[in-house]
């Protein structure tokens, strides 16, 4: 037997997030600059060794793997990586997932329910077609809408992830909540994270979802809900419809201490966490000794995973790490 994996401070690390690209067809006003310098596609891992190294972290333990980007559907091999990594479900792992902006998910849907793929999350700030082009500088909400229908038509279990913004969605949030009821779609809030240089002060925009929650309430009947997903959210539902609505506040209620995670970006490196720069090279220990050294590069990793994260949204603050979400992997 493999040595499963467990971090410095005891967590079990059961959940891979992989970035496939760190390229995005959006421009979200949160997340990236309108400039942004991309990784050069030679120092990408290819289709091959993401396998081997997604294959590697189920072999020791990992039941949940979630691709992401950037946005993962515009990377042209992804279609074939989400049926080779399908094929581990069952087998050790328990969910294949997806976070997307759902510009090509109507083109994907049917496929990711063939390979495995229960549920996907899909980032969705605004329903309204100008505010949505706003917030993403490039976006058609109606593609991401058919996107939507077409991964719930086609079987899919579908969340949106609205990220919670001050002056800019923040009298909507009701809205969505009531498209997510009436369209059986899950939703959850996300308090924006102080992660690389964008064109705004993130402060200015910093919603502390207590806020938002308090004003849900106000219309909606919300009960706690147990359900876990592995990932960071904590769960309401609105009593009397199937939806659960999630919010995921890492400024405003730390869950660093459950943390069972870790990231794999397109360049082949391991994250030990979002909030830190510690990393490991896993492509040049894949390349340079095979799986006995990416082994020991993972376990190198679990040994120095930070604690938590130290975010904090303040008036003129840096930063806390230089790189991108779409660098991560969210
Ligand atoms: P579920 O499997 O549906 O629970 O999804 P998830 O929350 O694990 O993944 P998703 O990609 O939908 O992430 C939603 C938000 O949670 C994103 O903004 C992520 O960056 C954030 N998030 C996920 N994991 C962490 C984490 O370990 N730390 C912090 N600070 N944020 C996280
Ligand atoms: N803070 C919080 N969420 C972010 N996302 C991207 N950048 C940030 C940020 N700085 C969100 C996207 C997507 C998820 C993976 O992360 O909207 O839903
Ligand atoms: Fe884990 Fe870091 Fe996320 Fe905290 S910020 S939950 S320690 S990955």
């Amino acid at each position: 037997a493999t040595p499963g994996l467990v971090d410095v401070h005891g967590r079990a690390i059961r959940y891979l997030r992989i970035s496939v690209t760190d390229r995005c067809d959006l421009r979200c006003r949160y997340c990236m600059a309108e400039q942004m310098t991309f990784l050069p596609r030679s120092a990408l891992l290819s289709l091959e060794e993401i396998a081997v190294i997604a294959e590697r972290f189920v072999a020791r333990g990992v039941d949940k793997i979630r691709l992401s980007g950037g946005e993962p559907l515009i990377r042209r091999d992804v279609s074939e990586l989400i049926r080779r990594l399908g094929r581990l479900v069952g087998h050790g792992l328990q969910e294949l997932t997806l976070t997307t902006n759902g510009t090509r998910l109507a083109q994907h849907a049917a496929a990711l329910v063939d390979a495995g793929v229960r549920r996907v999350n899909v980032s969705l700030d605004s329903l309204d077609p100008d505010r949505f082009r706003h917030i993403t500088r490039h976006g058609d909400v109606a593609q991401v809408i058919a996107g939507i229908r077409a991964a719930r038509d086609a079987g899919l279990r579908v969340k949106l992830n609205t990220v919670a913004l001050r002056g800019l969605n923040e009298d909507e949030l009701p809205a969505i909540l009531r498209w997510c009821v009436d369209e059986g779609l899950d939703l959850s809030l996300i308090e924006t994270m102080p992660l690389g240089a964008i064109d705004e002060d993130r402060v200015d925009r910093f919603l502390p979802l207590t806020a938002a929650f308090d004003r849900l309430s106000a219309d909606f009947p919300l009960v706690r809900d147990a359900h876990r997903s592995g990932g960071p959210a904590r769960y309401w539902r609105v009593e009397g419809t199937d939806t659960r609505l999630g919010l995921i506040s890492p400024l405003t209620a730390n869950f660093c201490d459950g943390c069972n995670r870790v990231r794999l970006t397109t360049e082949g490196k391991l994250y030990l966490c979002l909030g830190h720069d510690d990393q490991v090279d896993l492509k040049a220990a894949l390349r340079d000794g095979g799986l006995t050294a990416l082994d020991s590069a993972i376990d190198h990793g679990l040994g120095r995973k930070p604690a938590r994260h130290d975010f904090r949204i303040q008036a003129g603050a840096m930063p806390a790490v230089a790189r991108h979400m779409s660098v991560t992997g969210g």
